[in-house]
């Protein structure tokens, strides 16, 4: 993104785990994924197989999987965006601004030992460590578009479960109104924090109910494995109602409170990133239109771009959440 200013009983591998076992269980779960899809179990899974055939490679990090989610709107019947564009072209600004830039450089992220914890407003603030979250709630795959604010999207094969189910566990206050998400900031290995592009740490926030939303997702997961680091390992949002930059990756902190928190994005160009966010193609960026996108592996630089759809296409799941609100105020 630019601104005008400036330009289960599971131990956490990391992605640098390159494994025979690994890569026998990738292996042994696309054969499993291939026979349920042969099976005829209808769309979702033929969408499935085939971005496993597309994407199948010498398990590079260990596997993942997840059960098919049963949350409407999970499973968006979309060719899914090929394993390695989906970890090439990448927005993670603590590794650099170019796209490129995360997949080069996030290797020096270290993703053991990861605790996160959660504060503020709520009855039980606690510190999970990441095998602590993995065990949480049954992981779920779940085939959602993402599109970033900058016109272009992917449709990618998450693996993680609803964040409602963490939120519950934590029993928020009657005074929460807002949960704020905390990306690590670490300038040893995350060469860009300390650069003046944003304040750091990259923060976002969702009002209590959008976070309580069942297609809300705290993702551990793609595509069967662990997730990259360029995506946000081990640990990141995943709301595809909204424009990319509210998904924070690799969160370290989640915190409850009552007022709506100032948000990376927001601080830096208020003008131009609102606090909602959601994809709205009626509502245009001050500085291009927001009505269409260009999906990345499939739409070439000179392709007719393809529509935009309001909440992303998942109206029927979250309009609701806003309903009688303003749009163009609340961008
Ligand atoms: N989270 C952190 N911590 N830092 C970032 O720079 N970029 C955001 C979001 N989450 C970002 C972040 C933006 S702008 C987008 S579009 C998505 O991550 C990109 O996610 P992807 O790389 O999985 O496509």
């Amino acid at each position: 993104m630019l601104i005008q200013t400036r330009t289960h009983g599971f131990v956490h591998p990391t992605s640098s785990d390159i494994t025979p076992q690994a890569a026998y269980q990738n292996r042994r779960q696309l054969m499993q994924r291939i026979a349920a899809g042969a099976a005829g179990t209808g769309m979702a899974s033929w969408a499935t197989r085939e971005a496993f055939a597309q994407t199948a490679r010498p398990g590079k990090l260990a596997a993942l999987a997840g059960g098919k989610s049963a949350v409407a709107g999970a499973m968006t019947v979309e060719k899914i965006t090929p394993y390695a564009d989906a970890t090439s072209y990448n927005n993670f600004y603590e590794f650099g601004t170019d796209k490129a830039d995360p997949g080069h450089n996030a290797h020096t992220l270290k993703t053991t030992p990861w605790t996160v914890e959660v504060e503020g407003l709520v009855k039980k603030p606690a510190k999970y460590t990441l095998e602590d979250l993995l065990k949480l709630s049954p992981m779920e795959e779940r085939i959602y578009r993402l599109r970033c604010v900058e016109g272009w999207s992917m449709v990618l094969p998450w693996v993680g479960y609803s964040m409602s189910e963490l939120i519950k566990k934590v029993e928020p206050l009657g005074s929460a109104k807002y949960v704020e998400f905390v990306s690590l900031a670490d300038p040893k290995t995350m060469p860009f924090v300390g650069s003046r592009v944003l304040d750091w740490p990259y923060v976002e926030a969702l009002r209590l109910d959008e976070a309580m939303h069942p297609l809300a997702l705290l993702g551990f997961g793609m595509y069967g494995e662990v997730l990259p680091n360029q995506s946000g390992a081990p640990v990141r949002m995943v709301l595809p109602w909204k424009y990319g930059f509210k998904s924070g990756k690799s969160i370290v902190k989640i915190r409850f409170t009552d007022k709506q928190p100032g948000t990376a994005w927001n601080k830096a160009a208020s003008q131009e990133y609102g606090f909602y966010s959601n994809v709205n193609p009626e509502v245009d960026h001050p500085r291009w239109s927001q009505a269409s996108e260009r999906r990345i592996g499939e739409d070439g630089l000179f392709a007719k771009k393809r529509k935009t759809l309001m909440f992303n296409g998942y109206e029927a799941q979250v309009g609701q959440l806003y309903a009688g609100m303003d749009l163009k105020k609340n961008f």
